[in-house]
């Protein structure tokens, strides 16, 4: 299986509620390498242009809002096909519908405060990696 990188963003529900440690041990726990990691505190702008292909649905607002409510964690995660088992360890969106066991199923309050993000494919991971990363910043 092919070795992948995925960005993993722990939201500000997380890191507000002292998450960090927590949610980062199901990384490796799971065979999760972390490759780069930082804390941010993300601007309108920044949270805006992350999420852009949400733009003109009825939660981008509040989504961004929430995004730049408290710092976030943002991380590269380095793993054989990692963009999926990842997705598999957070759980679904909605934490109602999270399988138990799934960080989202243990951690998120609602579909807003879902404690974490995960990119949705490769091509996105790629994507989004290189919207908070630089080459230098992600050790290979
Ligand atoms: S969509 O329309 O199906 O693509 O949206 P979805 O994948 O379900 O969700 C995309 C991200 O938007 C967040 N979201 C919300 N934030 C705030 N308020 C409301 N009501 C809301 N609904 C969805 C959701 O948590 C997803 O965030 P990420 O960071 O991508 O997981």
């Amino acid at each position: 299986m092919a070795i992948e990188y995925t960005l993993s963003i722990i939201k500000p529900d997380a890191t507000k509620r002292n998450l960090i440690g927590k949610i980062l041990n199901r990384f490796e726990e799971a065979g999760l390498r972390i490759a780069a990691m930082k804390m941010v505190h993300l601007t309108q702008q920044q949270a805006e242009g992350f999420y852009a292909e949400h733009e003109g649905k009825a939660f981008f607002a509040d989504l961004v809002a929430f995004m730049i409510s408290a710092p976030v964690v943002v991380l590269v995660l380095e793993g054989e096909s990692a963009v999926q088992n990842y997705r598999d360890l957070i759980g679904a969106t909605n934490p109602e519908e999270a399988r138990s066991g799934t960080i989202r199923h243990d951690f998120a309050l609602n579909y807003r405060y879902n404690s974490v993000h995960g990119s949705d494919s490769p091509e996105s991971a790629q994507r989004e990696i290189a919207y908070f990363f630089v080459e230098q910043e992600i050790f290979k």
